[in-house]
């Protein structure tokens, strides 16, 4: 009997019901693919897009009237549990953590990845479920602190949305940054933001963090819950606001500012760098975790079974940190 391996199938946009599971015969990895039996893999807010096809101009890269892979999950963590004949850089047996990107189907038993795409050995000191979760917001935020924004010690941060994916791992690098941070969230995620290191927390649902009467060099717009108009009285001379959920009204700003004007809008989507790129952030997070400098959040974990469960919780737009499933 052939060996199967098993999946989530999206053969069409639409809501977390559009999930199919499905067992399919397992790939042989060609000689540059390792294959690796996933033991987590994240389920994020931009998984639940790409399922929708949201925003609709991202089906030019995913496919104009159904999502061309056809497989759900892009963050993944796992063994290598066979290698093709010319693969050198990883062995039967290491534990690894990578991105599909495009390729999708992270959310699945196995997968087939290019043993140089976005794939890195996993430290034994980080756990699978941590390390599934560590392409998501963590390298979208570091990128986005470190690449776009420059963050110099003792700058001034604020950063909305402090309790999602990309704010929980935010507020901990702008710390290691040497930043001042002030962060967003509801009430209820006060104190986790506070034990993550935010110097000060805005409750967003009775004041207005742009508000405070405080100027700040970065303003780091994890949601786009704000805009560039509304965040630049906040910035001070030269000061950024960056922001990872793209729109016209966004983009426009981007191209705008990077011409004319001293406060600038920024934007980049992290997931389409280089694989070099990804590798050279995730090591230089992978240095901050063993320094302890950072710790991903998991909100819940979910049996892979439990996907259409998974996607519904983060759907609601109340997770806190990240959703793994294993
Ligand atoms: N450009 C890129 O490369 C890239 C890469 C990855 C992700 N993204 C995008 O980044 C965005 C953020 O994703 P995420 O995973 O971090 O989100 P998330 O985890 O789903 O965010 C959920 C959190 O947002 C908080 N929240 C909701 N409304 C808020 C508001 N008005 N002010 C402050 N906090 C609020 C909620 O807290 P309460 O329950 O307390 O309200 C909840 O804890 C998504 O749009 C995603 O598509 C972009």
């Amino acid at each position: 009997m052939k060996a199967t391996f098993n999946a989530w199938h999206i053969n069409r946009y639409g809501g977390p019901d559009v999930l199919t599971p499905v067992s399919r015969p397992l790939p042989t990895p060609t000689a540059q693919q390792v294959l690796v039996r996933i033991r987590a893999s994240a389920v994020s807010r931009a998984d639940g897009m790409m399922r929708a096809g949201q925003p609709k101009f991202a089906r030019l890269f995913l496919g104009l009237s159904r999502p061309r892979a056809g497989l759900a999950g892009t963050c993944f963590s796992g063994d290598v549990v066979a290698v093709g004949k010319n693969v050198t850089q990883f062995h039967i047996g290491d534990a690894v953590f990578g991105e599909a990107s495009l390729q999708f189907g992270a959310n699945a038993s196995h997968i087939c990845i290019d043993e140089n795409g976005s794939l890195l050995t996993k430290p034994e000191t980080v756990t699978y479920e941590e390390a599934a979760t560590l392409f998501d917001g963590a390298m979208t935020s570091w990128h986005f602190l470190t690449r776009l924004a420059d963050v110099q010690p003792d700058e001034k941060i604020l950063v909305l949305g402090g309790s999602g994916s990309l704010g929980t791992a935010a507020i901990q690098f702008a710390k290691a940054l040497g930043a001042n941070v002030t962060a967003s969230a509801s009430a209820r995620n006060a104190d986790l933001l506070r034990s993550l290191g935010a110097d000060h927390v805005v409750d967003y649902t009775s004041e207005d963090p742009l508000k405070q009467g405080s100027a700040y060099d970065v303003i780091f717009d994890t949601l786009g819950v704000s805009s560039f108009a509304a965040a630049k009285p906040a910035l001070m001379k030269g000061g950024q606001y960056i922001c990872p959920a793209l729109g016209f009204a966004l983009l426009r700003y981007v191209i705008w500012t990077a011409w004319s004007g001293r406060k600038r809008a920024k934007f980049a989507a992290a997931g389409m760098a280089k694989p070099e790129v990804h590798r050279e952030e995730l090591s230089e997070i992978l240095l901050l975790m063993a320094n302890e400098h950072f710790s991903p959040v998991i909100d819940r974990t979910y049996p892979l079974t439990d996907l259409v469960e998974a996607h519904r919780y983060v759907e609601t737009g109340r997770k806190r940190g990240n959703v793994v499933v294993v």
